[in-house]
């Protein structure tokens, strides 16, 4: 993708989910919006689900009495809804949708077995990210945003059915990859997002019909002077 389609493609994303272009085809200095956007995926849906958006807010904002508590720790990671709005965000919309291709170690004398079938030497094998993540037999309504897939834990106790299908949702959800060749900053990762979307609710943003409206939330942005 060239330069120019980037800045389109931002702009047009700033329609949807703000109301307004975030101009970076015009302003250097917003380029670097991009960059923040896997950090601020979730925000993009958040405006659309507002009912999403309201419980994630509440939870946040009960959570932290104050900006500079919102920290690694043992508070951020009570924030259950905050990471299956996160985890719900890599799902729909994985930074690596592609096929992670694979082929046999060479120097390893056993074969390599995919579902029963021996795959040559020199031959790539792989599975689609997004296509995976997008099974309906795995992820009910796999297009639709619902967080709360990732938190039906108390009722699948009691079912084991219910039980088994979620350890198979679990195991097809591969935004970070699987294995040796997995993602070596995937901790890292979610010590970025959960810091950043929750600090974005904590400080600013108030769902207003379709949009997302980014303005100080009463003296709060005085803690994001000084924890920033
Ligand atoms: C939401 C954020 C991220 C996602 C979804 C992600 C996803 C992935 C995926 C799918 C792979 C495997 C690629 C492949 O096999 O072709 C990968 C590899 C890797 N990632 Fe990430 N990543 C993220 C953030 C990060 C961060 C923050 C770092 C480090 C600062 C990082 C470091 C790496 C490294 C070093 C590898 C290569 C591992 C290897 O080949 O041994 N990633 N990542």
């Amino acid at each position: 993708m060239t330069p120019r389609c980037k800045y389109l493609a931002t702009d047009i994303i700033g329609h949807l989910a703000f109301g307004h272009a975030l101009a970076t085809q015009t302003d250097e200095a917003l380029r670097l919006i991009p960059r923040a956007f896997a950090g601020l995926n979730p925000v993009v849906y958040l405006s659309r689900y507002s009912a999403v958006y309201a419980r994630l807010a509440n939870e946040i904002r009960t959570t932290f009495s104050s900006g500079s508590d919102i920290r690694q720790g043992p508070l951020l990671a009570s924030c259950k809804y905050l990471r299956a709005v996160i985890d719900e965000t890599l799902r729909i919309c994985p930074p690596t949708p592609r096929v992670m291709w694979r082929e046999k170690d060479p120097l390893s004398p056993e074969p390599l077995v995919v579902d029963g079938d021996i795959i040559p030497p020199g031959t790539l094998a792989g599975v689609g990210t997004y296509s995976l993540m997008h099974n309906p037999e795995y992820f009910p309504e796999p297009f639709s945003f619902r967080a709360q897939r990732w938190l039906d834990e108390a009722v699948e106790e009691e079912d084991p059915k219910a039980k088994e299908a979620r350890a198979i949702m679990r195991r097809a959800f591969i935004p970070f990859s699987l294995g040796d060749r997995g993602c070596a900053g995937k901790a890292l990762a979610y010590s970025e997002m959960s810091p950043t979307v929750t600090k974005t609710l904590c400080f600013m943003a108030d769902h207003n019909g379709p949009n997302l409206v980014f303005r100080a939330r009463e003296d709060y942005w005085e803690d994001l002077v000084k924890t920033s």
